[in-house]
């Protein structure tokens, strides 16, 4: 069969796609940039026919009704390993749990929900080739494994969808079902950074040598960094995530990836959420490999790369260098990602270092974000022992090998004016620092 005609003989409509889907099994789901907008739309439509459906996903962008809707408890049940707004406050209504997880065995058979079991896939890709082979486009940190494990695979083809290059193709033969939908594809905005954020792109930039790959986190401290790496020279990226930044300093020269000790001459990453110019970038470029999350986050495969820096965000620090990035207290926030897997990753590189940055305050400096002990219900993120160097707008604190009355005033020196005696009293009162 021809590849046009095999491309029709699996064309079906969305309803009829979500159709296919039965009671009590679990759905895999594309992640940001690749989640199916309008197979996910569908979901809720199909409440009355289905009971306990797990749905599976990890950074969902839009907003849709099996998630929102408080009608839906008992008919859909989601597990997440990365939060986004939406889930925030569904968490709280009972219809939506956290997975614990470092994003290189995201896709491990030990994860999969609900009896270890993916029943159907849904996810995005370009239109075929002449060939019958299609572009999972904008992200393969799981697709590539979930495609293999489902039962039943439907894809939402959208010709906006950019093809990208790595491991990224896939078959029609390797699709059961096939739906259309050419909408715009979900973006995530540049915002501006602050003076803090600018701050402590300044104070990372130093740390960051010429020819060091960079892995650059979600947040808005990573964007605020390029701007300062524009003097460098033969930078690359092994990162999870391709970010608009990385088109800038690319653009400008700076990322070259010619000194790379893996992929020389090529970025590579896991999957990318920006604006269009990042889509754009990615489109057909040959300096541009996607490969699986289990790839490019295994910590091992991280440190075979020559000075490697990872840059991630947290929410709060306390002084014994616990981070904890994924929840504010018991609310949970976000999600680890791969923040321990780059971390630890960069750390076992020759000339690496793990880099965590946060603002020294939230909430209009009403509170640190540097604490004596992390809040009640914290998810610490990288534990003490594995941590590295922590920045703020007030410097860097190079906590490996430090003990912890050592940490504890490293950690002081960078946090906000305003709170740096709570912090030492505190710190004197549990014995940490016995006296200053
Ligand atoms: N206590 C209470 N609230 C806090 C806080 C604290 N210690 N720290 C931050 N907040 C609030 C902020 O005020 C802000 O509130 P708002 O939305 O009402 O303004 C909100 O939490 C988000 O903080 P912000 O620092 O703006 O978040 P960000 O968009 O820069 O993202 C992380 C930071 C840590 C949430 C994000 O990087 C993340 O989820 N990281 C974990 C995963 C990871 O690093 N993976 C690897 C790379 S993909």
């Amino acid at each position: 069969m021809d590849s046009q005609t095999l491309y029709r003989s699996k064309l079906v409509t969305i309803p009829e796609a979500i159709g296919k889907i039965k009671s009590h099994q679990t759905v895999g789901v594309g992640m940001a940039a690749s989640e199916p907008p309008g197979l996910l739309a569908e979901l809720g439509n199909h409440r009355d026919r289905l009971d306990d459906v797990h749905v599976w996903v990890c950074l969902p962008l839009g907003s849709y009704s099996f998630v929102l809707d408080p009608s839906m408890e008992g008919h859909f049940f989601i597990e997440n390993w990365f939060y986004g707004a939406a889930d925030r406050k569904v968490h709280a209504q009972g219809r939506e749990s956290y997975i614990p997880n470092n994003l290189h065995q995201a896709s491990t058979r030990k994860l999969y929900a609900n009896k270890n079991k993916v029943n159907v896939f849904i996810g995005t890709a370009t239109p075929p080739d002449s060939r019958g082979y299609m572009s999972l486009s904008l992200g393969i940190v799981l697709e590539r494994q979930l495609i293999d494990a489902a039962d039943i695979v439907i894809l939402e083809i959208n010709e906006n969808l950019p093809w990208t290059l790595g491991d990224t193709q896939v078959h029609l033969s390797e699709v059961d079902y096939l739906v259309e939908n050419h909408v715009a594809i979900s973006q995530l905005p540049v915002v501006p950074p602050t003076e803090a954020e600018e701050a402590i792109g300044g104070y990372i930039a130093e740390l960051i040598d010429d020819g060091s790959t960079l892995q650059l986190g979600i947040g808005g401290i990573p964007n605020a960094i390029t701007p300062f790496l524009m003097k460098r020279k033969d930078l690359g990226i092994h990162t999870e995530m391709f970010t608009d930044g990385m088109v800038d300093l690319y653009n400008a020269g700076v990322i070259t990836n010619r000194r790379k000790t893996l992929w020389k001459g090529k970025m590579v990453g896991a999957f990318a959420l920006g604006t269009q110019k990042l889509y754009d970038f990615v489109k057909n470029n040959l300096a541009v490999e996607f490969q699986q999350g289990r790839v490019t986050n295994d910590p091992y495969v991280i440190g075979r790369n020559y000075r490697m820096v990872s840059i991630n965000t947290a929410l709060q620090v306390d002084i014994l260098g616990q981070v904890c990035s994924q929840s504010i207290g018991y609310k949970h926030f976000s999600g680890t990602g791969g923040q321990l897997d780059t971390h630890r990753g960069a750390q076992l590189s020759e000339g690496g270092r793990g880099i965590i940055a946060l603002r020294s305050t939230a909430r209009n400096n009403e509170i640190s974000t540097i604490v004596p002990f992390l809040s009640e219900g914290a998810e610490v993120t990288v534990p003490s022992h594995d941590v590295d160097t922590i920045v703020s707008e007030y410097g860097v604190a190079d906590l490996k090998g430090l003990c912890l009355r050592d940490r504890a005033l490293a950690l002081i020196k960078i946090a906000h004016p305003d709170f740096q005696a709570h912090i030492k009293e505190e710190a004197m009162r549990l014995g940490i620092v016995p006296h200053f």
